[in-house]
Parts: structure tokens; C-alpha cells; sequence
């Protein structure tokens, strides 16, 4: 079976996981090329999110396109998911149990994806692979998968989780929503978002999977 397809099984999937919280609300599977070397992740679905059933299109998915475009990408080079994927009520951070749920899911959508990077977004999908991480101390630091060694973020740099002995690279950044409430923050954002062609260029050089 091909990527698409398996992709497809795994959204069917999720959708008759009746045991899922969150059954309220729309299923936000994910989106984008399913060949991309950078994978976004972030938390849950908004509103708007839950309305259109994508990902990523509201005030937060305006931010992410425009830092996007502002390194030359297209929001269609990448994938963008959440960790959970379907929207709490009043767009609630969501609760241990929920992404305790929906995480699975993820770990499988991620192993059919392959990417050669992991961007999280937000300290909520950042704990989900750095369980001890901290954003504002581990944003825009770069962090190996599969036992690789990290490089580029310098100090602080260390290993990631292993799924499955895929190689990718990790890089926390802050969520958009916590970019547009503050200067710093944004700044940081940006300047995180800079680095990614960078980033890519260096994946490029990881072990063939
Ligand atoms: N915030 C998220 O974390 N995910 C979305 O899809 C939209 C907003």
C-alpha cells in the first residue's frame, strides 16, 4: 500500500474509534505533502479548524502560511497535523487524557509520513516527544531522533525519542497563538521559522531510511 492509502486507512480509522473523546466535534486528520521533509504538529483544532476539517486555518494558520512564504515555501510542501484532532470546547488546552488518546494515532500517522523533520508547535506536541522539555528554554533547539546526534542549536542540544528507528530532526517552536500575544515571543517565532531551509539542507544528509 502506498502512503496516500495508508494515510486514508488511518483516517478511517480514527473516525471509528468510538472510544476517542472529543466525539463532538469534527475529525482534523491532517493535511499537505505527504512527501515533505518538514512536518508540523500542533496541538488541536480551533474553531475555524473544526468548521473547515483542516488544520491550521485560522489566525494561527495565517501566521504559520506567512512565515511559510516569507522562507520561499508553500503551505502545500508541508504536512501539518495536531496531536489532537478534534477540537476541545472553547478552544480548552487539551487535557492529559485526551492527548493520552489521540497519541497513538499520531505516532502511526508519523511513521507513514517519514519526515526528515518534526517541527512541534507549542509546548504541548513538544512534550510529546520531549516529555521534560520546557518551550521557552528548548524552542529553535535542535534535537535528534533515533540516536542520531543533534547539531546546529549548540548547548542544550540532546536526544530525542526513537519511533521505530526512523531518523528525523526534532525542533520545538512556540505555538503561533503564544507568537501573536507577545513581542518577544514573535520575534523568537520568526526567528526559529528562519532557520528551517537551513535545517532541511542538513536532513538531507541523514542515513537513508
Ligand atoms: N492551533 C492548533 O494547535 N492547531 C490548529 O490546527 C489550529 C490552531
Amino acid at each position: 500500500m502506498n502512503k496516500a492509502d495508508r494515510l486514508r486507512d488511518l483516517e478511517k480509522e480514527i473516525a471509528a474509534d468510538k472510544s476517542l473523546p472529543l466525539q463532538g466535534a469534527n475529525l482534523v486528520f491532517g493535511e499537505g505533502n505527504i512527501n515533505c521533509a518538514v512536518l508540523f504538529i500542533g496541538e488541536a483544532p480551533g474553531a475555524k479548524e473544526d468548521e473547515l476539517k483542516r488544520p491550521f486555518v485560522g489566525r494561527s494558520g495565517q501566521l504559520l502560511d506567512k512565515n511559510l512564504e516569507k522562507i520561499g515555501w508553500k503551505r502545500a510542501d508541508v504536512y501539518i497535523t495536531n496531536i489532537v484532532k478534534r477540537r476541545p470546547p472553547e478552544n480548552r488546552d487539551p487535557s492529559p487524557k485526551e492527548i493520552a488518546a489521540y497519541k497513538p494515532y499520531l505516532t502511526k500517522q508519523i511513521k507513514i509520513i517519514q519526515p526528515k523533520i518534526i517541527v512541534t508547535l507549542g509546548r504541548f506536541s513538544m512534550n510529546y516527544f520531549l516529555p521534560e522539555g520546557k518551550i521557552s528554554r528548548d524552542q529553535g533547539k535542535i534535537f535528534s531522533a533515533g540516536g542520531l546526534p543533534a547539531y546546529g542549536g549548540a548547548k542544550g542540544d540532546q536526544g530525542g525519542s526513537s519511533f521505530g528507528g526512523e531518523e528525523y530532526l526534532l525542533m520545538p517552536m512556540f505555538h503561533p497563538a503564544a507568537a501573536m500575544r507577545g513581542t518577544r515571543v514573535m520575534k523568537e517565532f520568526e526567528k526559529t521559522f528562519r532557520r528551517l531551509p537551513k535545517l532541511v539542507r542538513k536532513a538531507a544528509e541523514l542515513p537513508k531510511k
